[in-house]
């Protein structure tokens, strides 16, 4: 069924999070920063490959009633050099040096711009979320299959930090700390809790950020572990959970024009 995205004098933009698990999009109200239809999601590919993805993708764009000009933003769990995948941790590993604007607007026909996913969250959080208007160091820690991150500094994004892969006590941090972790071990809350207090106080140790927030699924249950968290900086969770890589990637797209 095609869901009708209703007329407004506001720009939209379509925004699409490709996940290790799932790919979400939706179109979104660039002047609020709301979805301005329901947001689908499509489990991902077992064999996540750039043409079994690019499939998926496609469809989820065709399934919304969009105006032709309307442009689409892909955050994707990569550093991306320009819209070209440098390496990949959680998909299929074929997608190094794929160009993703590329392939999405061969398999759409539309305008795209693909940026890193927690990059896009970053964005997201600081024009419409928790971070909205806050100048200094502000650091997005995405917490999911890896760990994400952005660095705002006075809302400049300084793109594909990468801090998820920092070697902390000899083990890739997000092995250790991402939502995935915590899953996979089965961890206690406060057991997660000590993992990620070793991961925020290594980057805050080397980045002395004004803000941190922290987005992801599991951010909906900040609750349960933020409080456990000793930092210098204030921690707070993402206002947009985890819609913040959908809404980012559509805002970017817009600005790419
Ligand atoms: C990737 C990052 C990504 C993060 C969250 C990491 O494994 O290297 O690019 O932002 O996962 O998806």
């Amino acid at each position: 069924m095609v869901a009708m995205v209703e007329e407004t004098s506001h720009r939209v933009a379509f925004g699409i999070d490709i996940g290790g698990s799932g790919i979400k999009g939706a179109p979104v109200d660039l002047t609020t920063g709301e979805f301005a239809a329901d947001r689908r999601r499509v489990p991902t590919p077992e064999k996540s490959t750039p043409p079994a993805v690019a499939t998926v993708l496609a469809e989820l764009v065709d399934s919304f009633d969009l105006p032709a000009d309307c442009p689409v933003g892909v955050a994707f769990p990569a550093p991306m050099d320009r819209g070209v995948v440098r390496f990949i941790a959680n998909l299929d590993k074929s997608w190094k040096g794929v160009d993703l604007p590329a392939l999405v607007h061969d398999a759409t026909g539309r305008a795209v711009r693909a940026v890193n996913d927690a990059d896009a969250a970053g964005v997201g959080e600081h024009r419409y979320g928790a971070a909205r208007g806050t100048d200094g160091v502000v650091l997005v820690v995405t917490l999911g299959t890896g760990i994400g991150s952005a660095l705002l500094v006075d809302g400049v994004l300084v793109p594909n930090t990468e801090l998820g892969h920092l070697e902390i006590d000899g083990h890739d941090a997000e092995h250790r700390a991402a939502e995935s972790a915590r899953e996979r071990h089965d961890l206690s809350w406060e057991k997660w809790a000590k993992r990620l207090q070793r991961y925020f106080e290594t980057v805050e140790m080397l980045l002395s950020p004004d803000l941190i927030v922290v987005g992801g699924g599991v951010s909906k249950q900040h609750k349960k572990f933020l409080p456990l968290l000793d930092l210098r900086a204030p921690i707070v969770p993402a206002t947009l959970l985890n819609r913040a890589g959908i809404v980012g990637a559509a805002a970017l797209a817009a600005d790419a024009g």
